[in-house]
């Protein structure tokens, strides 16, 4: 291991303080130890330090240690003894995490590694120009079975290709790394085989009941078209995408593609893939509820594809089985993925009313 070192004199803060939220949280947290043993909170105060800093600075170290009421240097040994905790200021954008470990190693964590060089620095734990990105290699993050893979922030991206980390780089560098989805990004699901699923490969019959809000006629006329699009196993719930084609009734807007549904929009952003960006495309083109996305015919993707020019990127990141799962609800999306479904104030706070039997 190398020798881990506070940074430079000329770029540490003069006092560090946390904000009123997470001077809160760590109060609460000190709280939860016996009496007499409040310093054992000494590595989650330091990390909560780092999600709010981006690093650990030594005046944060001495603000610790006087919150824990501890000696500075025993701290200080926890700083820098762990290597989760970053010593010197890391992007503000993006501290990049590539694993060189050797299964990341044999299947292309060199190539990983020669982007972050080209793309933010020559040397790791050194900034870009603009301060934004930084990067280092770390051992292995247990994602193996997903080598060769990156970790930003507390989020990983596996099964990497170098162009594809460009392209979250790129993302990250203006600002938009939320939506970039987590986890795999070739498709598979999870850690499955990545030549497809070899087992448990009948599907169970998943009850979906309709929300409580109606889609408008010329939507549900399309219900039927557009369910040939919605994922195997899963039935579309309200009505179809409301696609011009076929349509008896009401037609797009002037430059839509799909008949906007009538009633409040859902968060679209809530669709890992999906930011600000994006939903605002998808408005203008008539698509606000999950529903509809839950029930895009192959059709309707192949428009989308065009109209957004991003092939590929519907299904590569399962937006009807998101939108499906996320028409009934946050569980429901949580039961499928197996993780929380993005939050996004204030809609989110809307979506989140909804229940696993879809009220
Ligand atoms: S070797 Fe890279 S995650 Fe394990």
């Amino acid at each position: 291991m190398s020798v881990r070192r506070l940074a430079d004199d000329a770029v540490q803060p003069k006092s560090f303080a946390f904000s009123r939220e997470n001077a809160a949280w760590a109060k609460k947290r000190i709280a939860l130890y016996p009496k007499g043993r409040q310093q054992s909170a000494v590595i989650p105060l330091l990390m909560r330090v780092q999600d709010q800093e981006g690093w650990i600075s030594r005046a944060a170290i001495e603000k610790v240690a006087s919150m824990l009421d501890m000696p500075t240097i025993r701290v200080l040994e926890v700083a820098t003894f762990y290597t989760q905790f970053q010593l010197q200021p890391v992007g503000t954008r993006a501290h990049v995490q590539v694993c060189g470990t050797t299964p990341c190693m044999l299947r292309g964590a060199e190539e990983l590694r020669a982007v972050c060089k080209k793309k933010i620095h020559e040397q790791p734990h050194q900034t870009n120009a603009d301060g934004t990105m930084s990067w280092e290699e770390v051992e292995c993050m247990g994602a193996c079975v997903n080598a060769p893979m990156v970790a930003i922030g507390h989020d990983t991206y596996e099964d990497l290709t170098p162009e594809r980390l460009e392209e979250i780089l790129d993302a990250f560098e203006r600002g938009e790394g939320d939506s970039v989805p987590t986890g795999p990004q070739n498709g598979r699901n999870h850690s499955a085989p990545v030549t497809g699923q070899t087992t448990l490969l009948e599907v169970p019959e998943r009850k979906l009941e309709a929300p409580a809000r109606s889609m408008p006629a010329a939507s549900a006329a399309k219900a039927g078209n557009a369910a040939k699009g919605a994922r195997p196993g899963s039935k579309v719930i309200g009505g179809g995408t409301g696609r011009k084609s076929g349509a008896a009734a009401a037609k797009p807007e002037a430059g839509a593609l799909f008949v906007r549904p009538e009633g409040e929009p859902d968060d679209l952003k809530m669709i890992s893939g999906v930011g600000p960006v994006l939903e605002g495309k998808l408005n203008a083109l008539g698509v606000t509820r999950f529903e509809q996305v839950a029930a895009f015919s192959r059709e309707d993707i192949e428009a989308l594809d065009d109209a957004l020019s991003f092939k590929g990127r519907i299904d590569r990141d399962e937006w009807l089985k998101q939108a499906a799962a996320l028409a009934i609800g946050p569980d429901e999306y949580f039961k499928v993925f197996g993780k929380k479904a993005k939050v996004n104030k204030p809609a989110a706070k809307k979506n989140a009313g909804r229940t696993s039997s879809g009220e």
